[in-house]
């Protein structure tokens, strides 16, 4: 896009040239709070204050991990009471490949067609697009690609496979939720193959979908949670979570099971901490649900052809890209930051901070739909 950004407050991004875009995006899901939050800052500050990087993770306890670690694992099931903190939702999703290889003694991995799991050499491997993938030599053996929502994949659980891991709802992919049933059947199967479900809630975590964590609307809950971009509050941060005796797994043989240097770095877990108490004391997982029925109320043209809404991850569908794309780049101009969805350009991202006021989604949907009828 090429825009240059002075400064950033609330839902507003400054430009250089003292342009203010609405933040439909939040920095892909991370600035879930806005831009600029005062408890998020504060953190910030007396923690670089108090000391920054002092070892690499693990060696010394560090409050601000440990706090925050307890803050998340007491909002989670008891069978979740084990996290480890990294740098980031890829080197996440690598934790937790690890993980459930070296529990189960197995390699196998099922994973989705059109899920995105990052950028690392074991994410690619198990991402489902194609077009992503196949630029890079060969990657991990043993993943088996099933369609998302298909009972097919039933049949390829078996004891071969360590894990079957899933987004939940795939952001990516432009929006696209499973069924609880279907969760239900493949959670089953996993039990009786000894198999580990892993969640990926990089995108969806910390109240985007309407609710704290996206698992929360299927009631079904996985051995393994990957959390990132939110997590750290724009600061970079990821984690994986599971019960202690799966994560003890990682600690014997070899006794550093995952190394990371900057993992739980302490001014992102003392951001992190802000941002989760100031977003339970405003309940705004909960208004993620209703700003987000706003939105889809309020965006009615007949250019639109679907909206697919999980509280504030919206999903908006036109019938091809170049549409899209021009709908965009016109919103641009009009000082209204969206997106299009990596897997899927027919489909226009609506994903801003929680915080967004009543008043700003009434703005930005009245210009989405003066662009849409300025286009036909
Ligand atoms: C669902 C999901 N998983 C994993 C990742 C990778 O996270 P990161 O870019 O922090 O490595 C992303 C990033 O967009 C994501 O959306």
């Amino acid at each position: 896009m090429g825009l240059e950004i002075s400064e950033a407050k609330g839902c507003l991004l400054i430009g250089t040239n003292g342009k203010e875009y609405l933040d439909l995006i939040s920095g892909i899901a991370v600035s879930y709070l806005g831009h600029g939050n005062s408890a998020i800052i504060d953190a910030i500050k007396t923690q670089t204050e108090k000391h920054l990087h002092l070892m690499v993770y693990g060696e010394f306890i560090q409050s601000p991990q440990v706090q925050y670690g307890d803050a998340i694992l007491q909002l989670l099931p008891a069978a979740l009471d084990n996290i480890y903190f990294v740098n980031s939702g890829s080197e996440a999703i690598d934790g937790a490949i690890k993980l459930a290889r070296r529990f189960t003694g197995r390699s196998g991995i099922i994973a989705f067609r059109n899920a995105y799991h990052g950028g690392t050499l074991g994410a690619i491997s198990i991402n489902g697009s194609e077009k992503y993938k196949c630029a890079f030599g060969k990657l991990l053996p043993g993943v088996v690609m099933a369609d998302f929502g298909s009972e097919d994949v039933l049949e390829h659980i078996d004891e071969s496979i360590s894990c079957v891991i899933m987004e939940v709802i795939q952001a990516e992919a432009g929006v696209f939720s499973t069924k609880k049933e279907w969760l239900e059947k493949v959670a089953q199967k996993c039990r009786q193959q000894g198999v580990l479900l892993v969640f990926d809630e990089v995108q969806t975590a910390f109240g985007r979908t309407g609710k704290m964590f996206a698992f929360e609307h299927f009631d079904v809950i996985p051995d393994i949670l990957v959390l990132g971009k939110a997590l750290g509050a724009g600061m970079p941060l990821g984690a994986f979570i599971s019960s202690k005796e799966i994560m003890l797994s990682l600690s014997h043989d070899p006794v550093l099971g995952h190394i990371t240097t900057f993992g739980g770095h302490p001014v992102s877990c003392a951001a992190g901490s802000a941002g989760l108490g100031f977003l339970q004391r405003n309940d705004f997982q909960q208004q993620a649900e209703e700003k987000g029925k706003l939105f889809a109320e309020e965006l009615k043209h007949r250019l639109i052809k679907d909206i697919r809404q999980h509280g504030l991850l919206i999903a908006c569908d036109f019938d091809d890209s170049s549409l899209n794309i021009k709908v965009i780049k016109a919103c641009i101009k009009r000082g209204l930051l969206t997106d299009w969805f990596l897997y899927n350009d027919k489909c226009m991202r609506i994903c801003p901070p929680l915080t967004i006021t009543h008043q700003e989604i009434y703005m930005a949907c009245k210009k989405i739909n003066e662009v849409l009828e300025e286009i036909t």
